[in-house]
């Protein structure tokens, strides 16, 4: 018998609406719970293989750690360590990776490469990040809002600076969770035209910040030059520098906006450490959700044992 497709997550799409929502009340759910004292071990006996082609701190250790308090572990793979980085082709990595193991997650140049490893990966595929997408980060990022403010359906949420994968990502989040995306980036570096035309009805784009943060509800930005693009470093500080996210610009925004940024950010370029470190900042809550969420996101995915221990 051929064993059905499994459920994978590559973009913020593969949610519907209501899994996305019950995903993110899910995520606080279990982060009560371990405040409480009271994780449980569903995982016992999973593995969790994890690909990074690209560097990481919170991705990593949210992926390992929850893992570990789900009772399962995580395995970290390097491209300098195993075979991949010496050429063995993706599918066939996915192939072996996936019979010995419970989920991937993978981290990523081209997004090409994650959707060709979940083409040929008998269990679940989480995206880790890829020069497209980030879906992993906007689970943190809505759990956050609504855990401050409450639902964001309705809300505007205005995205600063480059058009790049957390901006794609939130493209679909304004899609999934029903909110208003204002976009403001340089000319040149606006996001994907197919990707934001797929949200025609939520998202629009401006060179304006100001535009952008008007009445905004949440202000997000990421930094200038992602992964990849460090060579651009310096072109990209001057075609940027009007798309700093200063007090003045907060300022613009409404009164209770909160203001995110997925990390690691560089104060005084994309956004002022007045801002960063100030009352209206919820980074340090959207990086500890990211290990809530994704927990939520692995029990969905896996779908743990029932009680009696028996696997899938
Ligand atoms: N925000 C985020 O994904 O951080 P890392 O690159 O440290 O995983
Ligand atoms: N856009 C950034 C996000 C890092 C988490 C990058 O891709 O490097």
């Amino acid at each position: 018998t051929t064993p059905t497709a499994p459920k994978h997550f590559l973009t913020l799409l593969d949610l519907d609406a209501s899994e996305a929502e019950r995903l993110i009340a899910r995520a606080s759910e279990l982060k009560q719970r371990r405040q409480r004292g009271e994780d449980s071990r569903p995982f016992a006996g999973y593995s969790l293989a994890m690909v990074f082609e690209k560097s990481s701190t919170r991705t990593r250790v949210s992926f390992e750690a929850g893992m570990a308090q789900l009772g399962g572990s995580a395995i970290f793979l390097s491209p300098r360590d195993t075979q991949l980085g010496r050429g063995e082709p993706i599918e066939d990595s996915a192939r072996v990776l996936s019979r010995m193991v419970d989920a991937v997650m993978i981290r990523t140049f081209e997004h090409e490469t994650v959707t060709r490893f979940a083409a040929h990966s008998r269990v679940p595929v989480i995206n880790g990040l890829t020069d497209r997408f980030h879906p992993c980060q906007l689970l943190a990022d809505m759990q956050t809002y609504r855990e401050h403010r409450g639902a964001i359906r309705g809300r505007r949420v205005a995205f600063i600076g480059d058009g790049n994968n957390m901006c794609h990502s939130y493209i679909n989040a304004a899609r999934v969770f029903g909110f208003e995306l204002r976009i403001a980036c340089p000319q040149g570096f606006e996001p994907d035209a197919e990707i934001l035309a797929s949200a025609p009805d939520q998202c629009s784009l401006t060179h304006d910040p100001a535009v952008a943060v008007e009445q905004a509800d949440l202000v997000v930005t990421d930094v200038w030059a992602s992964m990849g693009q460090e060579s651009e470093e310096t072109e990209r500080q001057a075609r940027f520098a009007a798309f700093s996210v200063t007090p003045a610009l907060m300022a613009q925004a409404r009164a209770d906006a909160l203001f995110m940024h997925c990390l690691p950010a560089h104060r005084g370029e994309e956004v002022s450490a007045e801002v960063i470190d100030g009352p209206q900042s919820v980074v340090w809550d959207e990086a500890e959700n990211r290990l809530h969420a994704q927990k939520a996101l692995l029990e969905l995915l896996l779908d743990p044992p029932s009680s009696d221990g028996s696997r899938r």
